[in-house]
């Protein structure tokens, strides 16, 4: 029987980190799979073929809107749609065989099939074939992510009512798309199939979209969204979705009740958020115990309740992403070498890849009003900054929250072109207990459109040299 130290459960970010982590940390190491290839949800139906899409979708509309008025004259951009498909997928065939060549480099045991847990130290993985093998380890990693989350009584067919892997893979673009959520998957996936053509319409249960981002963010995305021609019915619900004509009819219904109306479209994505994926575990057996949401319960040292069980990413509390997955994949494996491994949820960076991007770390000014903590705050908008100026991409602003008291950075939140590279100034910044006063003080390159970003924390102290 084949023994290990650690054996994990799912090769998505959180998984395959933890692998290479523990390998490094001279531990004999397996990863368990059930999918055909390795990376999990990011790699072959998430981060990654989205951002393919977005980076291609993007350049598709530039080529039609902007090149023109910078003097570049190109005849109106033809879409090849299966060519476009078919990028999306190179990427993803090359990072997943990134990802088998990092396991074969650490010399990690691919175990190909569904693990199930048998207790402390034992678990079971079964082939698509059938055929089963019991494995022995002295821990077990739970890294098994998510699953899309259904409407009740709308079925998702993934070719019609999409969810977020259907809504990567559609072999025509829809005239009309109703988006069902306007968290990260509709925004994304949304501004996808709009540069591509589609009239997009995103129905929202909250009165806000994006709900957790800052809300001042979050409107100026509302309205830069419009001006591309998102329409939004926010305070709504879709009831039902009938499918039975050329067209689908979704029931909308004000989310405080009201007259219901019906709109029509192609295609509908839900994107109404991700649950945890255990199925088949074997967890109840096993005495692994689960949240009130369905999570693996995990202490502060991701240890489940069943000894030699850990469990990360997706499945457990906390946000739903890849970077997340990863930190908590490295600080386990730390853990169990016994190191000092953790993870410093107040400083987990979040980005929305659209145009514009939108990026936030730490506490939004919701967060600190509600908490009655005293702040203060510097905002410094793109248009006064010298580079967006000269490139004409001037939408949006940076946001700095700063402790009244020790100026110390709680929050940063940018929208605008390349925020998400911009925010990880702030991230380290917070990471090392940096103030707005360290922030201004930095040297920033010129011309750059990180220089807000120093403006922004300037502004804290009402002294941003531009504005
Ligand atoms: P997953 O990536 O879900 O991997 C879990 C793996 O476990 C899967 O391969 C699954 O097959 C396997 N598995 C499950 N059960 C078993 C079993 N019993 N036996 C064997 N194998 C099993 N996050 C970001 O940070 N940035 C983004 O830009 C981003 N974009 C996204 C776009 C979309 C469309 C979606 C859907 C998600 C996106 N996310 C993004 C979220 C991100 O994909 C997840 O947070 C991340 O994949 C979680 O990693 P994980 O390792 O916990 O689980
Ligand atoms: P989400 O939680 O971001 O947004 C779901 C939205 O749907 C919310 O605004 C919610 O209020 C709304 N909603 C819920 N029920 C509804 C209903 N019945 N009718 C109308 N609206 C309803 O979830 P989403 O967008 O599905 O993404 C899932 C996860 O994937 C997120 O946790 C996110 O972190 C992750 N992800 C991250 C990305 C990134 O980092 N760029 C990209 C895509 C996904």
């Amino acid at each position: 029987m084949a023994s290990y130290d650690l054996v994990v459960i799912g090769t998505g970010p959180g998984g395959y980190v933890c692998a290479i982590r523990a390998a490094q940390l001279g531990m004999k190491v397996a990863v368990v799979e059930k999918n055909a290839t390795l990376g999990g949800t990011c790699l072959n139906v998430g981060c990654m073929p989205s951002k393919a899409l977005l980076h291609a979708s993007e350049l598709f509309e530039e080529a039609g809107h902007s090149f023109a008025k910078m003097g570049v004259k190109v005849s109106q951009p033809e879409l090849d749609l299966p060519a476009m498909m078919n990028f999306k997928q190179q990427g993803i065939d090359g990072n997943v065989k990134g990802v088998e060549f990092l396991m074969k480099k650490n010399k990690i045991d691919v175990l190909v099939g569904k693990g199930k847990i048998l207790g402390t130290g034992k678990l079971q993985v079964t082939g698509a074939d059938g055929t089963s093998q019991t494995v022995e380890t002295k821990n077990i990693v739970i890294a098994t992510g998510s699953d899309i989350a259904r409407l009740k009584g709308i079925e998702i067919d993934e070719t019609r009512i999409v969810s977020s892997t259907g809504a990567l893979s559609l072999d025509k673009v829809p005239s009309s798309l109703l988006v069902v959520g306007a968290g990260v998957i509709g925004l994304e996936l949304g501004s996808v199939w709009r540069r591509l053509g589609a009239k997009v319409t995103v129905v929202e249960f909250l009165d806000r979209i994006l709900p957790g981002m800052d809300s001042e963010i979050a409107k100026q995305f509302q309205r830069i969204l419009e001006k591309q021609g998102f329409a939004f019915k926010l305070g709504a619900k879709v009831s039902a979705v009938n499918t039975s004509g050329a067209k689908l009819a979704a029931t909308i219904e004000p989310a405080a009740g009201g007259a219901a109306e019906t709109i029509e479209a192609d295609v509908v994505l839900v994107a109404i958020g991700r649950v945890p994926y255990t199925d088949g575990l074997g967890l109840q057996e096993a005495g692994v115990v689960l949240d009130n949401r369905g999570r693996v319960q995990i202490d502060h040292h991701f240890a489940t309740s069943v000894p030699g069980v850990y469990a990360i990413g997706d499945v457990v509390a906390g946000p739903m992403l890849a970077h997340k997955a990863e930190d908590e994949g490295v600080a386990v494996a730390e853990i169990l070498a016994g190191q000092a491994g953790h993870v410093n949820y107040d400083v987990i960076p979040g980005v929305v890849y659209t145009t514009p991007e939108v990026a936030t770390v730490g506490k939004t000014e919701d967060e600190l009003k509600q908490a009655g903590t005293a702040y203060t705050v510097g905002k410094f908008p793109f248009t006064a900054n010298g580079r967006s100026k000269v490139n004409q991409t001037t939408d949006g602003f940076v946001k700095i929250l700063a402790d009244a008291k020790t100026d110390r950075v709680l929050g940063a939140h940018i929208i605008g072109r390349e925020a998400g590279e911009m925010i990880h100034e702030a991230a380290v910044l917070m990471e090392f207990g940096g103030s707005a006063e360290d922030l201004a003080r930095t040297c920033h390159a010129h011309p750059t459109r990180s220089e807000a970003v120093k403006e922004a924390a300037l502004a804290v102290a009402k002294r941003a040299i531009h504005m």
